[in-house]
């Protein structure tokens, strides 16, 4: 497929807190590039920049950032959309599941009036085709006794219900894009599985895009078709998933797959890991960011920010290739 049936790319977005007159950078030069339908998988250590991509995408920063680069969704540049356009968009053609549903969804709303609220604002639907979407939606997602369901407020739910809730509000417009941030780390192993399952089902039945910022390196193995590398704001590696987990070029890919459950020893029972850690968006070091912890690092690397360029199959920025 070529760049022109894509639909999302990111190019070169970066986004800078402001303080004190001061920028720190901590999204520089991220580039991304989804397809109609597929699942790609936005993966690494914590702090390095995945939901900050997330809500730069749906142009929800926090406060006091600057932004730029470019974000093209279905052709449409949403840096320099409107506004009120871009509200359109998000929550209707783009949706987005957050990680912990309880702070997502209003506490004084019944489950059934905020995705009500949604059908009627986005798709203009009376109050009543609304209520019985929202019905049919619920008993898609797996959610027992949807009626009822309907009239309860999120508390009092389980966690795992309030999940399957937000994912059939994400869901209710028919988006082609959903940003799903870690939907399942607040929930235990078996729902895990479940809301996961759940979601790459509903990609498939709808051709539905979805972008999935995980740490779950086991689990996106299983479901993505590819996968995005990210370190202290930067892509350092993109490939197919199959090629990105038989042959990790970045040393820093490598070291996160040597730490992940899969290499889990029973015998020290240990996993290997990654010496260091991430540095602080006060402390970014001027040339790789990842060149503290890498035991290849060269001179170049103290020195030049490496560039997502093409090795065999996959994009890698490192200056040792
Ligand atoms: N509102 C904020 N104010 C100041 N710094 C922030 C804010 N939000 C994020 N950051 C910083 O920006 C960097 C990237 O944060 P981000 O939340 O995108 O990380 P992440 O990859 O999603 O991590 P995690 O896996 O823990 O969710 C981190 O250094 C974080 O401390
Ligand atoms: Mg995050």
């Amino acid at each position: 497929m070529s760049k022109s049936d894509a639909l999302l790319i990111v190019k070169d977005l970066s986004l800078s807190f402001s303080f004190e007159k001061t920028l720190w950078p901590a999204l520089r030069g991220v580039n991304l590039t989804l397809w109609p339908g597929e699942i790609v998988s936005l993966v690494g250590e914590s702090g390095c920049g995945k939901s900050l991509t997330g809500r730069a995408i749906l142009r929800l920063p926090p406060e006091n950032t600057q932004i730029s680069g470019s974000i093209y969704f279905q052709g449409q540049d949403l840096l320099s959309l409107p506004e009120v356009e871009l509200e359109g968009i998000r929550g209707s053609q783009m949706a987005m599941i957050f990680q912990e549903p309880m702070t997502a969804l209003n506490p004084v709303l019944t489950c059934g009036e905020q995705v009500v609220e949604v059908l009627v604002k986005h798709k203009h639907m009376s109050v009543q085709a609304a209520y019985e979407k929202t019905s049919h939606l619920f008993s898609q997602v797996g959610i027992p006794e949807p009626e009822r369901r309907l009239q309860s407020y999120p508390h009092q739910l389980s966690g795992g219900l309030r999940q399957r809730v937000m994912i059939a509000m994400a869901l209710s417009c028919d988006p082609s894009l959903l940003l799903a941030d870690e939907p399942t780390t607040a929930l235990d192993s078996t729902m895990r599985q479940q809301i996961l399952d759940l979601i790459v089902a509903q990609s498939h039945e709808r051709g539905l895009a979805v972008l999935m910022i995980s740490h779950d390196l086991v689990a996106v193995e299983t479901f993505a078709s590819r996968v995005c590398v990210m370190y202290a704001g930067i892509v350092v590696e993109e490939a197919k998933t199959s090629s990105l987990f038989a042959n990790p070029i970045h040393p820093y890919t490598q070291g996160l797959l040597l730490a992940s459950l899969r290499n889990f020893d029973a015998k020290t029972k240990r996993l290997p890991v990654i010496p260091g850690s991430v540095p602080t968006l006060l402390a970014m070091p001027k040339g790789c960011p990842f060149a503290p912890r890498c035991s290849k690092a060269k001179a170049i690397c103290q020195k030049e920010l490496p560039k997502l360029r093409p090795i065999d199959d996959h994009f890698v920025a490192c200056h040792l290739f």
